[in-house]
C-alpha cells in the first residue's frame, strides 16, 4: 500500500492523470452550476487540483482570473505548472498551507476522503481558507451509499481511504461551522450513486 500522494504521482508518469478530467468532468460542472450566479469572478481555490485541469478550464471558459490550484504531488503541480503560466499552483499537504488571503469558493473534486481524520481537513478550509459569505463545494465518489466503489482501495493500493456514509459528511461540515449544508447526487447511473457533493456556506 503506498499513501494517496505517492500513488498519485505514479500516475503523472504512466499518464493515467489524464483520465481524471474525463471521468470527472460532467459531476464538476453541476459543481460549478451551484456557485456561478452566486459570486462575479470569485476568488477559488481547487483543493487537490491534481494536474489542474479545472484551475484551466475556469480560466479559459469562465475568464475567471483569481485561482489558485493546491496538491501534495510535485509531479501534478510540474505538469500543470508546465501547461499554465498564468494561474498559481502550489505544491503542499492541504493541511499545512494557508492561501495569504482568503477566498469565495473552495471546490475539491475527488479528494478529502483521502484524508484519515476529513472533520480536521475540513475545519481547516473552513477556518483558514474560505471569506464570509464563501462556500466550499466538495465532490466524492467513494462514499458508503456508492458500492460500486467499496472495492477501490484495494484495487488502487491506497493506504489512506475513509468511506462514510453522505449523513456522516453532512456532520463534518456542520461540526466545522458550515451553514446551509445541502447533498446531491450527480450523474448518476444504474448501479452508480452518483457524485455525492456536499456544499456549505461560511456566514
Ligand atoms: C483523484 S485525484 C483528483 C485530482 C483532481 N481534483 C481531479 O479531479 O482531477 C486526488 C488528488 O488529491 C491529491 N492529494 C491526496 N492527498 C492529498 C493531501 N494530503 N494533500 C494534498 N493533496 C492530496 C493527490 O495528489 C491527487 O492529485
Amino acid at each position: 500500500m503506498k499513501t494517496p500522494i505517492k500513488v498519485f504521482s505514479d500516475w503523472v508518469r504512466s499518464g493515467k492523470d489524464e483520465g481524471m478530467k474525463n471521468n470527472h468532468f460532467k459531476p464538476v460542472m453541476k459543481m460549478i452550476e451551484l456557485f456561478e450566479n452566486k459570486y462575479e469572478n470569485p476568488s477559488i481555490i481547487d483543493a487537490g487540483c491534481g494536474n489542474g485541469w479545472l484551475i484551466r478550464h475556469f480560466y479559459e471558459n469562465k475568464k475567471y482570473t483569481n485561482l489558485t490550484g493546491v496538491d501534495g504531488s510535485n509531479d501534478m503541480i510540474a505538469k500543470a505548472k508546465t501547461l499554465d503560466h498564468e494561474n498559481n499552483y502550489i505544491c503542499s499537504e492541504l493541511d499545512l498551507w494557508k492561501p495569504d488571503n482568503k477566498v469565495d469558493v473552495v471546490i475539491s473534486m475527488e479528494v478529502i476522503y483521502y484524508f484519515k481524520n476529513p472533520e480536521i481537513i475540513i475545519k481547516h478550509i473552513f477556518n483558514n481558507w474560505i471569506k464570509k459569505n464563501g462556500v466550499f463545494i466538495m465532490g466524492i465518489d467513494f462514499y458508503l451509499e456508492n458500492e460500486k466503489c467499496h472495492d477501490w482501495k484495494e484495487k488502487t493500493g491506497v493506504d489512506t481511504m475513509e468511506l462514510f456514509s453522505s449523513e456522516v459528511w453532512i456532520n463534518f461540515f456542520e461540526e466545522s461551522g458550515f451553514k446551509n449544508v445541502n447533498k446531491y447526487f450527480f450523474n448518476q447511473g444504474k448501479e452508480w450513486k452518483g457524485t455525492l457533493v456536499v456544499e456549505g456556506f461560511k456566514f
